[in-house]
C-alpha cells in the first residue's frame, strides 16, 4: 500500500546538526506536517516473491571500538528473513551495516525501519533500479516508520553499498557509522574468492578524549568537508592484519564524507586494479597509485605469495595537492581554517592498513588477462554527441552550486530533463560556468561527481585547466575504464561521460559524494521522461 507523504520543514540549522556530536542524548524534532505527494512505500507487495527478504533497522547504540569508554553510535541492524545466511555478513564491533551479497537477477526485499531521531532513508549506492526504490531524500520516513524496497538486481557484479539520503543530514548520519557495503556477486573461478576476496571500506573519523565521534558543527568546516584525523578500516580502529600467502581481491570502498586517498603500497608495486564501481573491467589496469574519492569503489588484485614470511606491506594514502583553495591566500594547509581544522588535510600522507605475511599458504592465482565483457555504449548514437549538457560545480553566493543552483526537493530544470531509451553526452566542469564572481574563482574545491540510478562510462578527462604542479601528483591515479557511479573531478578539470537512460522513468539526484557539500546543497534532480 502506498500512502500519501507528509511534509517535515526541516530544521537543518548548524546548531542543529552539532547536537549530533553527542548521537545518543539527540533528541527528536518538531515536524510539521503537510501534502508533499511522494509516495511512500510502507507494505510488502504480495505478489513480489523475493529471493532475499531482509530487515535493516537504523539504531542508536554503542560500540567498543576503543579501550574504555563505548562509542555511541548510530548503526543499521540486521535480520534475515528469507535468503541463506551467507547474504548477510555482520561485521563485529564496529558501527558498520552487514555486508549484503545478492547474485544478479535475484529479487530483493528489504525493510527499513528507522529508529533515528531524524528522518532517514536508505540508497543504494550503484544500483539501477526505479526511482521509488534508490532513496530520493522525497523518501525519508520518520522514526517508528517502514519503508518496503522491492527491487530486482539488475547490476553487473561488482561492489555496491548502501547509505542515508536524506536532505541536508547525509553527512552525519553516515558519518556516525549508516553504511554498508552491497555486494552482487558472480562466477568467476579465476578470481580470490571467500576469506581471500576482503572488502576494505576507508573511513576517517575525529573523536574525543571519552572516545565519542565528533563531526563538526561550524560553516567553514561544512563548506570543506569533514576531515578527520584518524582511520578506521571495516569501521574499526585497528589497521594491522595477517595474511597468507595467497592471492587477494581487496573492495576498496571509499565511504568517508570528504577525504580523497592516494592509494599505494608501501614497497612501490603497482596497483593492479580489476574492478571499478560497476564491476569488472575488460583487462586489469596496472598504476603506480589510484586516486579514490568519496563514494568511489576499486577493486584490487593483491598476490601475496611473492613476499618473505613476516614481511609487513602497507596500503598507504600518499601525498598529492587536490587543488584547493578556500579565499585568502591561495592553498589549504592544515589549520588555516581555524576552528576545527583538520589535523590531517586532504593530500597528506598517511598509512591505511598492514598487511603482515604469514608463513601459511593459499591459493595463489595468476593474473588473468582478460577479466570480464563489461559491454559498452555507443556513444556515436548519442543525441547530444555535438553538444553535450554542461554541468558546473563551482561556489557561488557563498553556496556549492551545480549552474548556479542548489537542491530543490522536487526541481527539475529543463536543462536536467532527458528521455528515456537515448544515449547522452554529459560535460562535468569543475569551476566553469559564466558569472563567476571574485569569490567563485577563490574557492575550489575537487568534487566527487555521483550519478544516480545508472553507471556511465568516462569518454573524456580535459585537463588542461588544471593547476600544473596539482596534477602532476596525481595523474597517474586515474582509471578511466570501466563502469563508473563516482568520478574525481578536480578544480579547472572537464570530464565528459556517456550514459543510457533505460528501463525507469522518474526523478534521480546527482550531486557531489562531499557529503558535506551534498548536504550544503551541491544536488539536484534529474528526470527521465517518456
Ligand atoms: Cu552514495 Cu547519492 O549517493
Ligand atoms: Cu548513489
Ligand atoms: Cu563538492
Amino acid at each position: 500500500m502506498n500512502i500519501s507523504r507528509r511534509k517535515f520543514i526541516r530544521v537543518a540549522s548548524l546548531s542543529t546538526l552539532g547536537a549530533l556530536s553527542v548521537p545518543l542524548i539527540i533528541k527528536g524534532f518538531d515536524s510539521i506536517a503537510d501534502a508533499e505527494g511522494a509516495r511512500i512505500n510502507t507494505e510488502i507487495n504480495e505478489n513480489f516473491q523475493p529471493d532475499i527478504d531482509l530487515e535493516l533497522t537504523a539504531l542508536q547504540k554503542e560500540v567498543q571500538l576503543f579501550d574504555g569508554q563505548k562509542t555511541g553510535v548510530f548503526s543499521y541492524g540486521s535480520r534475515i528473513l528469507k535468503g541463506g545466511d551467507r547474504t548477510v555478513e555482520e561485521l563485529e564491533d564496529t558501527y558498520l551495516g552487514p555486508i549484503i551479497r545478492v547474485k544478479p537477477g535475484q529479487k530483493v526485499r528489504v525493510r527499513f525501519k528507522s529508529q533515528l531521531p531524524r528522518e532517514s532513508i536508505i540508497h543504494w549506492h550503484g544500483l539501477h533500479i526505479s526511482p521509488e526504490m534508490d532513496g530520493h531524500p522525497m523518501y525519508a520516513i520518520e522514526r517508528g516508520e517502514q519503508f518496503v524496497y522491492e527491487f530486482t538486481v539488475n547490476n553487473r557484479p561488482g561492489t555496491y553499498w548502501f547509505h542515508p539520503h536524506p536532505d541536508k543530514i547525509t553527512g552525519p548520519q553516515v558519518y556516525y557509522g549508516l553504511a554498508g557495503m552491497f555486494i552482487v556477486e558472480g562466477e568467476y573461478p579465476d578470481l580470490p574468492t571467500g576469506k581471500y576476496d576482503m572488502p576494505l571500506i576507508l573511513q576517517d573519523r575525529q573523536f574525543d578524549s571519552d572516545n565519542q565521534l565528533v563531526y563538526p558543527d561550524n560553516r567553514m568546516d561544512r563548506m570543506r568537508g569533514f576531515l578527520g584525523d584518524r582511520m578506521l578500516v571495516n569501521g574499526r580502529p585497528e589497521w594491522h592484519t595477517r595474511v597468507k600467502k595467497a592471492t587477494y581481491r581487496f573492495r576498496i570502498l571509499n565511504g568517508s564524507n570528504s577525504r580523497i586517498y592516494k592509494l599505494a603500497w608501501s614497497d612501490g608495486s603497482e596497483v593492479v586494479a580489476i574492478g571499478t564501481d560497476g564491476g569488472l573491467m575488460e583487462r586489469p589496469v596496472r598504476k603506480p597509485y589510484l586516486m579514490l574519492s568519496p563514494g568511489e569503489r576499486v577493486e584490487i588484485w593483491k598476490d601475496f605469495s611473492v613476499y618473505d614470511t613476516d614481511e609487513e606491506v602497507l596500503l598507504k594514502s600518499l601525498s598529492f595537492e587536490s587543488g584547493t583553495s578556500m579565499g585568502m591566500g591561495g592553498r589549504m594547509g592544515g589549520g588555516m581554517m581555524g576552528g576545527g581544522a583538520p589535523q590531517v588535510p586532504n593530500g597528506r600522507e598517511f598509512d591505511l592498513y598492514s598487511f603482515t605475511v604469514s608463513a601459511q599458504s593459499g591459493p595463489s592465482k595468476s593474473l588473468p588477462s582478460r577479466l570480464s565483457d563489461p559491454g559498452s555504449i555507443d556513444v556515436s548514437r548519442a543525441v547530444n554527441a555535438d553538444r553535450p549538457r554542461q554541468f558546473s560545480f563551482s561556489f557561488e553566493r557563498m553556496q556549492w552550486v551545480i549552474n548556479g543552483e542548489t537542491f530543490g526537493m522536487k526541481e527539475v530544470a529543463d536543462w536536467e530533463k532527458v528521455r528515456l531509451n537515448t544515449t547522452e553526452i554529459w560535460e562535468f566542469i569543475n569551476g566553469g560556468g559564466g558569472g563567476m564572481g571574485m569569490m567563485g574563482n577563490m574557492m575550489q574545491m575537487p568534487h566527487p561527481v555521483h550519478m544516480h540510478g545508472l553507471q556511465f562510462l568516462i569518454i573524456q578527462r580535459d585537463v588542461s585547466g588544471v593547476d600544473r604542479s596539482a596534477w602532476q601528483t596525481v595523474k597517474d591515479g586515474f582509471i578511466d575504464e570501466g563502469w563508473q557511479d563516482t568520478f574525481l573531478l578536480l578544480p579547472g578539470m572537464r570530464v565528459q561521460v556517456a550514459m543510457r537512460f533505460e528501463d525507469y522513468t522518474g526523478i534521480y539526484v546527482y550531486h557531489c559524494h562531499n557529503l558535506e557539500h551534498e548536504d550544503m546543497g551541491m544536488m539536484r534532480n534529474y528526470e527521465v521522461i517518456e
